[in-house]
């Protein structure tokens, strides 16, 4: 095993699959007898904010009963071990990687804990319900808040930071994503013409898994300690 010096760790639902939080596109996935359409884009909102709020908040509060698995503990215990040189990048809008004690993430999809307010455009920390009409912490306008979700045929937060650091990245692991969406589906592209070592550990191969120079399959709780204890007995 090579000795990385900058790594970029993508995650998918799937590291968080074992703390309780469902997927999207597995048994029993978010998607699963239910349209896209009808809850994750901003013409669903306009529709029936009702459903898509009840939605949000139904997996808000079931938040508060899961947990982070030794996947998000094992990452954070790679940041710690080596400051500023491991990047998260994130498509789970849950806060398990914080919770297990992660500190450099970036949530390209959003976060279920915070809302966004369709009158001043401020984000703001939410634990709450967004249904019924809140009011927005920043300006007190009524009702115009929204869950701080990225949803589809919406631009991924922080896209150059994250694209600069797979540029420079001389490792890049993907962690529990099928490789169904797009712009993070093609970061293992830019990453291997950035000459970096290219890792996947999904439970099964991805639709991308024939791009990288490494797979593990298997569950992230088991694989990922063993990964990150190898390489940093390696350091
Ligand atoms: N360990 C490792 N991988 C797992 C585990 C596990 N315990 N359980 C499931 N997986 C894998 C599945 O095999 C699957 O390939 O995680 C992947 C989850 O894929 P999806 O459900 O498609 O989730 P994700 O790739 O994160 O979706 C991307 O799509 O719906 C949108 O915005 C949403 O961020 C989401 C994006």
């Amino acid at each position: 095993m090579h000795n990385p010096q900058r790594i970029v760790i993508l995650t998918g639902a799937g590291i968080s699959a074992e703390s309780g939080v469902p997927t999207f596109r597995g048994p029993d996935g978010l998607w699963e007898g239910r349209r896209v359409e009808d809850v994750a884009t901003p013409q669903a909102f306009a529709r029936s904010p009702a459903d898509v709020q009840r939605f949000y908040d139904l997996r808000r509060a079931a938040l508060a009963t899961v947990a982070p698995n030794a996947a998000h503990v094992a990452l954070a215990k790679l940041q710690a071990a080596r400051p500023g040189a491991v990047l998260i990048v994130t498509q789970n809008v849950d806060d398990l990687h914080e919770r297990g004690g992660a500190s450099d993430v970036v949530h390209m999809h959003g976060e279920l804990l915070r809302a966004l307010c369709l009158a001043c455009g401020s984000s703001s920390a939410w634990h709450g319900d967004l249904g019924g009409a809140p009011v927005c912490p920043s300006c007190a306008e009524t009702g115009r808040l929204r869950p701080d979700i990225v949803w589809f045929g919406e631009m991924p937060y922080q896209m150059a930071r994250i694209e600069a650091a797979i540029a420079r990245c001389d490792t890049f692991v993907s962690i529990g994503t099928s490789g169904n969406v797009y712009p993070a589906a093609g970061f293992v592209d830019l990453a291997r013409r950035a000459g970096a070592h290219t890792l996947e550990i999904n439970l099964e191969p991805s639709l991308g898994a024939s791009n990288f120079d490494e797979v593990r399959h298997g569950r992230a709780g088991t694989l990922v300690p063993v990964w990150v204890d190898a390489l940093l007995a390696a350091l």
